[in-house]
Formats: C-alpha cells, structure tokens, sequence
C-alpha cells in the first residue's frame, strides 16, 4: 500500500539534516552504515526523499553511479513509523526508473534486508563481482573486510 498523502521529491538542501538523521538512526542500531553531514552534502544530488503532509522528511534513498554500467542504491532508509506502507520500494523505483534512463545496466544495493530487494527483483551476489565497488570504497571502510552486508544485484 501506498499512502497518498506521502510525496516524492528530489532531494533539496533542505532535507540534507534530516536525510543524516534518517540513516544514522539506524546506523547506531547497526542497521546501515553511518554518514557524515559532509557525505550527505556531497552527494545531496543522488538523492530521493518521501516528504509526509507536514512536509517532514519521512524516508531517503539515492543512486550512485560508480561507473558506465554500474549504480548503487545507497542510503536507503524509511522512517520507523512509517515502514510498510511501499515508501521504501518508491524510492527504489525512481533510484532504477533514472538509472535505466541514463543508460546504466546494473544496479546494486549493500544491504542487511536482502528479503525487501529481492521483493523488487535482485538478487543475491558474491560482493567480489563488484570490483569497482569493493576496491574503490569498501577497502576505505572501517568494517573491511569483515563486513557482513549482502550484496543484491538487479540487471535493468
Ligand atoms: C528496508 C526498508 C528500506 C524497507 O522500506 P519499507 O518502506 O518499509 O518497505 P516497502 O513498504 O516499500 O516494502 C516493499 C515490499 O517489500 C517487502 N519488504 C519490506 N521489508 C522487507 C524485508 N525486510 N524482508 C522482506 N520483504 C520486505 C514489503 O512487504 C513489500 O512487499 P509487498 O509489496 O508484497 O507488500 C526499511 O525497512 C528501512 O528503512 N529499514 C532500515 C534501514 C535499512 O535497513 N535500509 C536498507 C539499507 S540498504
């Protein structure tokens, strides 16, 4: 179910704190990656957000281009309360509906709910066979190389 008074936007300078509190809310849960204000500056661009009928910023979400072929879903996150009602998967969409209309042809997502991405069609992948990705971010990570987030890939 979608709720009809929830809206997607690009994101604006306006959502940057709230899409830091978003994801680092579950970060300390251990739930995602934590983010830096400066990160979510710097890649403001790339990102969706879900803003409720009061305007607050309820869910975040945004797609990275690492190289000709290949995107990331990063910082995907639906505010508590507000799970469950298809936020998480608008997010997605729109991440996949640019990636596709940009000409990429793989999408991929980091992530320890693999069960909510292959309900949207990836699967699960060895996270080696995303060199670009392992080598040129995860190798920077204080968890590598033992993190343990599973990698989903969906071709477009
Ligand atoms: C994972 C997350 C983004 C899902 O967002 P959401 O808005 O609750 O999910 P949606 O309502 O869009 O769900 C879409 C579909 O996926 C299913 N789904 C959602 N979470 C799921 C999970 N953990 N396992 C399996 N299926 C799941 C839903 O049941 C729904 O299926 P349906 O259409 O048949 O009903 C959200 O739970 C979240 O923010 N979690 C904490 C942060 C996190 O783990 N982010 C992902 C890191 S990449």
């Amino acid at each position: 179910m979608t709720t009809t008074t929830s809206q997607l936007f690009r994101a604006s300078i306006a959502d940057a704190k709230a899409i830091h509190d978003l994801v680092n809310t579950f970060a300390r849960k251990g739930e995602m990656l934590p983010r830096t204000m400066a990160e979510v500056y710097e890649n403001l661009r790339d990102f969706y957000v879900v803003r409720d009928e009061t305007n607050e910023t309820v869910a975040c979400g945004g797609l990275h281009i690492l190289w000709e072929d290949l995107a990331e879903i990063k910082s995907l996150a639906v505010r508590e309360d507000m799970q469950g009602q298809g936020l998480g998967q608008r997010i997605v969409d729109a991440c996949l509906d640019e990636a596709r209309s940009i000409g990429l042809t793989t999408a991929f997502a980091l992530t320890y709910r693999p069960g909510f991405f292959e309900k949207l069609g990836f699967a699960q992948a060895d996270v080696m066979t995303l060199p670009r990705k392992v080598w040129g971010e995860c190798y920077r990570c204080p968890k590598f190389p033992g993190c343990n987030e599973i990698a989903m890939v969906r071709a477009l």
